[in-house]
């Protein structure tokens, strides 16, 4: 029997989507890691423990009892402060404060944050009476997006056209309280038409190392039709983000937030993405969100020619600054989401799955699936994410769509044009 190495460290990963099963595949790869857990996890997964990503005590329990080093995937446990929680217990682990998570806790916090340190953000008013919000229309001549202040599951947004839009967006958050107490106060803010990409660095609250760049797609139909979702596929890089427009938003946005959160007595440490408007050249920070993007970080992290593990462990000890400059294989990564029919609404779930592969270059990122008597199950909206790398974008999107179809079961639906915006701009 092989000698156990205690130098060796074991990881729990929280969560159960695809980018947990993208960050639990690269970490298992990592020389310094032992075991790799995932709580909950998914049909993907290895080492499952069924432990609920909002039950903080059985994690820290978890963790302390295996001698696990966490990793947070997720916001919701990070806006409830289990990182807070876990060094009070001395327990080793990866992500923002619950302070630092407000970023992306409350829109409003990070609306002003914004405002006050000067980093570039459609202009906003704030509300929690509806008559108010309404006359707020009336002196404004351009068209909004309303947003609730709390977390929604990505689904307290609403990009209005016209004003009739915009009144019943606020009745839908402020009166008929849709998404609940995260909205008993909204954002009205400029609607921006412009091009969106993703921006994500990792920091230690000190310096902020840029990821390789991306872009999601986020509507469920091609073309960008149809209903937000959580992200129906993403590749990297993006040819949206040339070099010139990378450093002009690591300086103005990314720099910037991190230095003033430090100013303003918060260190940031963790996965910052600023979701980007691109105006005119000029990039605008939708929104903030303090975790990997999901499914961003699957092609990312096919990408990613360094120890993960290093760099995640340095980010939590304010460390970064010690470590080799990060490498990315020169290749493109497209992720394909391939969703249950109906999501992001109703969806049906249990079928079974057949025809997942992976391959040198390809890999499948399980999200919403369960393995019941050695069968992959559907169990979610946004099933599986299929990953795969091509030395062109063209090249890559050939790839991860051979894989996909040769995946099938019942429901199964996915966009045709994944990576198309980028093929557009090369
Ligand atoms: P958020 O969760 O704030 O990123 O908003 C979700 C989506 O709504 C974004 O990905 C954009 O497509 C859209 N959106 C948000 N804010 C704006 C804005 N000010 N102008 C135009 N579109 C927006
Ligand atoms: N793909 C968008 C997000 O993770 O919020």
């Amino acid at each position: 029997m092989p000698k156990r190495d205690f130098s060796l460290v074991n990881v729990l990963v929280v969560g159960s989507g695809g980018r947990e099963h993208a960050l639990s595949w690269k970490l298992s790869q990592s020389s310094k890691v032992d075991t790799v857990f995932t709580a909950p996890g998914n049909g993907g997964t290895q080492n499952n423990i069924p432990i609920n990503v909002e039950d903080l005590d059985a994690l820290a329990d978890f963790a302390q009892k295996n001698n696990c080093f966490t990793i947070v995937g997720p916001e919701a446990p990070l806006a409830m402060g289990i990182v807070d929680k876990f060094q009070k217990q001395n327990l080793k682990i990866f992500g923002p404060s619950k302070q630092a998570a407000q970023l992306e806790s409350s829109k409003i916090w990070a609306k002003n944050f914004m405002k006050r340190n000067n980093i570039p953000t459609a202009r906003f008013e704030i509300f929690d009476d509806p008559q108010k919000a309404k006359e707020h229309l009336d002196s404004i001549d351009y068209d909004v997006v309303v947003k609730a202040d709390g977390l929604a599951a990505g689904k307290g947004v609403i990009v209005c056209s016209n004003k009739e839009e915009a009144i019943s967006a606020i009745e839908t958050i402020l009166t008929k309280k849709t998404f609940g107490d995260a909205g008993n106060k909204i954002i009205i803010e400029e609607r921006i038409d412009g091009i969106e990409a993703s921006f994500i660095a990792l920091s230690d609250g000190k310096i902020a190392i840029p990821m390789a760049s991306s872009q999601d797609h986020k509507r469920i139909f091609d073309d960008d039709k149809g209903p937000n979702t959580g992200g129906m596929g993403a590749y990297s890089p993006t040819p949206i983000i040339d070099e010139s427009l990378a450093k002009k938003i690591q300086d103005k946005v990314i720099d910037k937030t991190i230095q003033s959160m430090k100013s303003e007595g918060i260190e940031f440490r963790g996965f910052l993405y600023a979701g980007i408007m691109l105006k005119d050249g000029e990039p605008y920070v939708l929104e903030y969100n303090v975790r990997m993007g999901d499914p961003e970080c699957q092609p990312i992290t096919m990408r990613m020619d360094f120890d993960l593990f290093d760099y995640l462990a340095a980010s939590s000890e304010g460390q970064l600054q010690s470590l080799p400059q990060i490498k990315w294989k020169n290749q493109y990564a497209v992720c394909i989401v391939l969703a249950s029919k109906g999501y992001p609404e109703k969806y049906p779930k249990d079928e079974p799955i057949s025809g997942i592969s992976n391959s040198e270059d390809s890999y499948v990122f399980h999200a919403g699936t369960i393995k019941k008597d050695q069968v992959i199950l559907s169990n979610g909206g946004r099933v599986l994410g299929v990953t795969a790398l091509g030395d062109t974008l063209e090249q890559a999107i050939q790839n991860a769509y051979k894989q996909s179809d040769k995946i099938s079961w019942a429901n199964k639906y996915c966009r045709r044009d994944i990576g198309k915006k980028g093929l557009s701009y090369l």
